[in-house]
């Protein structure tokens, strides 16, 4: 597929958003990373243990601005075309260390999530994957003008999931897989390098930067 350009092969910012060693969604992200080198792009593979920084809090921003973590996540999406996040379920919901991550660099001016293209995928002991968190998730993501990828990719049952080799052990599953991460590059290539689609809505008030955009307050 063709993912080079006069500009360079697309980068893409690979990110498992769990703090465990042994994190099925690092395992997530590792394969996706493995997919998108295969495809010819550059894949940039991140864990949030990289990236500490403490819970948000109005107060610290002001004496001391934005954490360090905070801002070098920034410097690793910036760098990026797109971004993939593979990430757990907590409760049916976003967990806490992603979702203060996103809070944190959305902070900066201008913050990096409004022309990136996203990916989200997920791991879950459970049958269902994580798929609902991954839900939860959109809405930060789109809120803040990131093009979030309709189709996702939940795997359950994860923890049996892999082989030694880091493959899925359904090889249906890991065709699909594929099949969707080679569908979204193909989608970022073309946006990217051809059509740099008009943002003609973006919901993130807080944005002060150029924006040539209508913000809906506006509308
Ligand atoms: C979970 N887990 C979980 N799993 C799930 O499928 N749906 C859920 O709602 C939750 N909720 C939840 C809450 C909390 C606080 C924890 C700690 C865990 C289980 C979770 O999916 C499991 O621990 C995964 O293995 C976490 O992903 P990593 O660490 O393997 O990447």
């Amino acid at each position: 597929m063709p993912t080079e350009s006069p500009a360079g092969p697309l980068r893409v910012l690979v990110f498992g958003a769990a703090m465990r060693a042994d994190s099925t969604n690092a395992r997530l992200a590792a394969l996706v990373a493995r997919l998108i080198a295969d495809s010819g792009a550059t894949a940039d593979l991140a864990t949030m243990r990289e990236f500490e920084m403490p819970l948000y809090d109005g107060d610290a921003e002001a004496a001391e601005g934005v954490p360090a973590g905070a801002l070098a996540l920034r410097g690793r999406l910036e760098e990026c075309e797109a971004f993939v996040i593979s990430s757990p379920e907590y409760n049916a919901s976003v967990p806490g260390v992603l979702k203060n991550a996103i809070d944190w660099v959305s902070r900066v001016q201008p913050q990096p999530f409004k022309d990136k293209h996203a990916m989200l995928v997920s791991a879950s002991p459970s049958m269902v994957g994580g798929n609902r968190g991954l839900w939860a998730l959109r809405v930060p993501l789109e809120h803040l003008g990131t093009r979030v990828y309709p189709d996702m990719f939940s795997l359950g049952m994860a923890h049996q999931g892999f082989t030694d080799d880091g493959l899925l052990t359904d090889s249906g599953l890991q065709q699909r897989l594929a099949e969707t991460v080679e569908a979204f590059l193909r989608l970022v290539e073309a946006d990217t390098r051809y059509v740099c689609l008009q943002r003609r809505w973006y919901e993130f008030l807080g944005d002060r930067t150029e924006a040539p955009v209508t913000l809906r307050a506006e509308d």
